[in-house]
């Protein structure tokens, strides 16, 4: 984006599992920051001109050599920093003072007994988050102890002249009763930041942004956005409609792997509503042909993932003056995609539109690249869209694909969306759609048996799937009542023909994941 905005805080990432609840906090008290790795240049972190620095949590230990550390240029550059439980330990090391490994890790809450005046901690006790095997031994120069913990006799420290703060406790996490205003405190009381990241300055921000961008090219120019019903395409195009108007045309691949009456109310309802321009290609039989006899989960995402980019380009082709491609990209697709390479296996192919960009050879327009998902579902509301549109579950972007094992057929899909349709119906009446983060059936072919009235059924099953997850790298099975899946399971071996039973997979992930395929 962006000259526009303040590049406020800059968050150098140890790896920690908490780094993007760091900058979603940063982001919620109203600063804007962004997410480099720890081992980025000093020319990366100077362009950014940062108001301050954060030094996230990291999995590793500073009293090995060979393990990260912070770019020399931060401590030079002159602007606050605060190191968070690794990144604190990093600085003291990496400033003269001592880091040990400590004989009692300190994993869970603790007290916290503010020893000094400090800006960054203003009340006399914390109840703070730990989770570190090492702590800070001797200070650096220039440095007090400004907390202690029964376990860390230095657990926050600081050099108040150069405002250099580290904590050994997590601010982040909720279980920090208090973090959010300790990071508050570090934000406008020690970096002196402006609250200027709020939903209205955001929209505004990227519009005009784009606006000024894009001022000088041709009127007759398109801007070509596939939607795929999901949240980040619809938001995107909702933005860019306001920027490029008529030009925007938005290409819905319909591949009928959708839930009931998903692809119906996107073209009949949404578009209507919002005047988007869509053109939905019908691909719906080719995308069974192309399914058809095959059972491999890697293989069906991998030919959904081709097709779908087939039937794309060949649509995308039939259109004149095409200048841009835009994609709903949002900021976890940029951090996961930048730390692909640390993952050794890959444990799913995910298909969304990878590979389009190359294929159609056109410059890319992302105006939600800086967002995350909570701020793009915001900006949505804000731009008028209704709370139901955008708090959505996630949905594969291979679709029921996944969710029915083995081949995939009509009458399994056909099966499929009615048990599914009766679940989120279920879900909704009875207000748990929002109290879980994803839910959806997984049809099951393998038949079992089952009596109905006095018959006797040998059907395939249906498997009930609802968990609850921050992030989706990990997730539980929520607890969704007994009598609750009762009367689902009821419903659907009621309503929908030749079901014999109904089960609920009660796995976390790990060791299974979300999605059964
Ligand atoms: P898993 O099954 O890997 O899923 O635990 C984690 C989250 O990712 C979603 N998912 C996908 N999303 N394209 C997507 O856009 C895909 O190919 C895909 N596969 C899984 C899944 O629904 C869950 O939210």
């Amino acid at each position: 984006m962006d000259s526009n905005i303040n590049k406020n805080i800059l968050i150098l990432d140890f790896g920690s599992q908490y780094t993007q609840l760091i900058a979603r906090c940063v982001r919620e008290i109203g600063v804007y920051c962004e997410i480099i790795s720890c081992n980025a240049s000093d020319e990366t972190i100077k362009s950014f001109n940062p108001a301050g620095i954060i030094l996230s949590g990291g999995p590793e230990t500073v009293t090995t050599i060979n393990t990260p550390r912070a770019p020399e240029c931060v401590f030079q550059l002159g602007c606050p920093i605060l190191g968070i439980c690794y990144g604190m330990q990093s600085m003291a090391k990496q400033l003269g003072g001592n880091v040990i490994a400590d004989a009692h890790s300190e994993f869970g809450h603790a007290d916290l007994d503010v020893v000094e005046n400090n800006l960054l901690l203003n009340q006399t006790t914390y109840h703070v988050w730990m989770s570190h095997g090492d702590q800070v031994a001797t200070l650096p120069d220039g440095f007090i102890c400004i907390g202690k913990t029964h376990n860390s006799p230095i657990a926050a420290m600081a050099n108040l002249q150069k405002k250099f703060y580290g904590v050994q406790f997590h601010p982040e996490v909720t279980h920090t009763k208090a973090g959010r205003e300790i990071l508050t405190n570090f934000l406008f009381s020690i970096c002196e930041c402006k609250p200027n990241w709020t939903s209205d300055n955001v929209v505004e921000k990227i519009i005009t942004g784009l606006k000024q961008k894009y001022q000088g090219v041709d009127q007759k120019s398109k801007v070509l956005l596939g939607l795929s019903g999901g949240v980040d395409s619809l938001v995107a195009a909702v933005l860019l409609q306001k920027v490029f108007q008529n030009n925007l045309v938005c290409i819905y691949v319909d591949h009928g792997l959708q839930r009931l009456q998903e692809a119906d109310y996107l073209l009949n309802n949404l578009s209507k509503k919002l005047q988007l321009n869509i053109i939905a290609v019908d691909a719906k039989q080719k995308f069974l042909s192309a399914l058809k006899n095959i059972s491999d989960p890697e293989l069906k995402r991998k030919k959904i993932g081709e097709l779908f980019i087939d039937v794309f380009i060949n649509e995308a082709h039939k259109i004149s003056n095409v200048k841009f491609l835009a994609q709903g990209t949002i900021y976890s697709d940029v951090i996961e995609s930048s730390h692909q390479g640390h993952h050794s296996k890959v444990i799913k192919s995910h298909h969304n539109v990878g590979g389009l960009p190359e294929k159609l050879a056109l410059p890319l327009i992302e105006p939600l690249r800086e967002c995350f998902k909570d701020e793009v579902r915001r900006i949505g509301i804000h731009l008028g869209l209704q709370h139901e549109e955008v708090y959505r579950h996630p949905f594969p972007g291979p679709g029921l694909a996944v969710r029915i094992l083995g081949e995939v057929t009509e009458a399994a899909l056909e099966t499929l969306r009615k048990a599914d349709y009766i679940f989120m119906q279920e879900l909704y009446k009875e207000n748990y759609y929002h109290r879980v983060s994803q839910a959806f059936c997984v049809y099951l072919p393998v038949n079992s048996v089952g009596v109905t009235g006095d018959a006797r059924l040998y059907a395939p099953i249906i498997a009930l799937r609802a968990v609850e997850s921050v992030d989706f790298m990990t997730a539980k099975a929520s607890d969704l009542p007994h009598a609750f899946l009762q009367h689902v399971a009821r419903r659907i071996t009621n309503e929908v023909k030749n079901i014999s039973r109904v089960v609920y997979d009660v796995t976390s992930k790990p060791p299974a994941t979300i999605e059964w395929e």
